[in-house]
């Protein structure tokens, strides 16, 4: 009874904390309420321990259990105290792998508990969980280092998806043969082999600027295992909380997509960053950009009634979120009206622009989105740029080749003057050239965002 509590306060917990994650103002709380329900499942769990499958539990497994506890806390909080927040994205990769490499091992360890008088239901839990908990595993591992940087470019070859297909017919072929009484441990091993092979096969074709997605997808997947092996175990605590996992982390990844405007299929089977986009970089390559130097660039801003700041990945790479809000309050002083573009897929995970930005307390109210912000970009003297590419590039509406027709951008090119911030020019992450960079009414001001931040704060200040 007091079990069954103890899980129903974890769970509303959980659900609370994803509630409190929708809003930055509200979502460290957020993070802090879900472990909370976290740590509450996990002690609740261990008098279950006692008297599992008929005998207690041996001074030597309780030793490895607070071991495996006491890991885990360790592993997680120093990597998520030592994680840059550039590399969210790939911590989130391996913990979600680990997440679902946990669910298949229970799988399989209860599998070899399976009777003959074990229900069915028991039995296709337990190889939902290990067939998708592997997939998950392997392809997390896959996602994570292709974020690093490790494949130039997607991995295709003849016949990829055919192959793919005959795994999967192969693994349920199998999945049938256990699930009609052959409880045999090797087809399980075989069955847990393929899925493993199927999670590399499936991730290897797509497209790094695609993981996000893909990951956000995997953890989903692990959600589901985390649920069918709380079914096949009897624990509700798992039953929500995979649920809950795997929902939202469903509904974030066709956010995703709808923001980057490719449907689910596309961003699976397209290889994304291998393909074309030939015609916007000839097009680009063939004109001549137009530089800036800091102190010009104050003095457009400095003399402007109205700035918008466009943030991207290169800001976060900069780590000059302190600075952009310097600048912005140095231009308020002046009487300039400032305010930050947000767009969805800025940066390289969900939220990346705001959660950044709140980090330098830039006030939410100066926050717009780029449904809101567009229509007003004419009416803006300039738009400043920094460290962002694709979600300002005008070939998303303009040219029907390339691979980000469709993606809705902040219209950037409709201010009197863009000065985009950048080292060179470098391509964003979708691999493409910027033919914003040569539009008349736009300036380059070369160099890394902090140091040119820095530089402009200065100027502004003395100007
Ligand atoms: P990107 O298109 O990736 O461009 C970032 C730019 O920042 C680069 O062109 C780079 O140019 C510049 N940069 C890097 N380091 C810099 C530094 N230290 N100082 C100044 N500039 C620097 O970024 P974006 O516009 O934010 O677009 C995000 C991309 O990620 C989109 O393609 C989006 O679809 C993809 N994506 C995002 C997500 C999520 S959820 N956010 C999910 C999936 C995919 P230089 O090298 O010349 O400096």
């Amino acid at each position: 009874m007091i079990i069954s509590f103890a899980f129903l306060i974890a769970s509303v917990l959980f659900i609370v904390g994803i509630k409190l994650l929708a809003s930055p103002k509200t979502a460290r709380q957020g993070n802090l309420v879900a472990g909370l329900g976290m740590l509450i499942a996990l002690f609740a769990f261990l008098p279950l321990m006692h008297g599992s499958h008929g005998g207690g539990v041996s001074l030597w497994k309780w030793i490895l259990i607070l071991a495996g506890i006491v890991l885990g806390l360790v592993v997680g909080a120093a990597g998520a105290y030592k994680v840059k927040m550039t590399s969210m994205p790939q911590m989130v990769a391996l913990f979600n792998g680990a997440g679902g490499g946990a669910a298949a091992l229970v799988a399989v360890v209860e599998f070899a508990q399976v009777t003959p008088s074990s229900s069915l239901m028991f039995v296709v839990s337990m190889l939902c969980a290990a067939m998708i908990g592997a997939v998950s595993l392997t392809g997390s591992i896959i996602a994570y280092f292709k974020l690093e940087g490790h494949f130039d470019k997607p991995v295709t070859y003849p016949a990829q998806q055919v192959l793919n297909g005959l795994l999967f017919v192969m693994s349920a072929l199998l999945a049938l043969a256990m699930a009609a009484g052959s409880h045999s441990m090797v087809l399980m091993v075989l069955f847990l082999v393929l899925a493993l092979v199927l999670g590399v096969l499936m991730v290897l074709p797509i497209g790094g600027a695609d993981m996000p997605v893909v990951i956000s997808l995997l953890n989903s997947f692990t959600g589901l295992a985390v649920a069918a092996d709380g079914f096949a175990i009897g624990n509700i605590a798992m039953i929500i909380a995979g649920t809950l996992v795997g929902s939202s982390g469903t509904l974030l990844t066709l956010a995703m997509c709808k923001a980057m405007n490719r449907p689910v299929t596309n961003v699976l089977f397209s290889a994304f960053g291998k393909v074309n986009g030939a015609s916007a970089d000839a097009a680009a390559a063939t004109g001549s950009v137009r530089p800036v130097q800091a102190d010009e660039a104050a003095m457009l801003l400095g003399m402007a009634a109205r700035v918008v700041i466009v943030p991207g990945y290169g800001l976060a790479v900069a780590q000059a979120q302190h600075q952009v809000r310097q600048l912005a309050d140095e231009l308020a002083k002046k009487g300039v009206e400032v305010s930050y573009a947000i767009h969805p897929v800025a940066g390289r995970m969900p939220g990346h622009m705001n959660v950044l930005l709140a980090e330098a307390d830039v006030p939410y109210d100066q926050l717009v989105e780029m449904e809101a912000i567009n229509p007003e970009m004419d009416r803006v003297d300039v738009c400043l740029v920094i460290g962002a590419n694709d979600v300002v590039n005008p070939a998303a509406r303009e040219d029907k080749s390339s691979p980000i027709y469709g993606m809705p951008i902040i219209e950037a090119e409709k201010a009197g003057t863009v000065i985009v911030m950048k080292r060179s020019m470098g391509k964003g992450f979708a691999g493409i050239e910027n033919a914003l960079f040569l539009r008349d009414n736009c300036r380059m001001l070369f160099g890394d965002a902090k140091a040119s931040l820095q530089e402009l704060v200065t100027l502004v200040k003395a100007g």
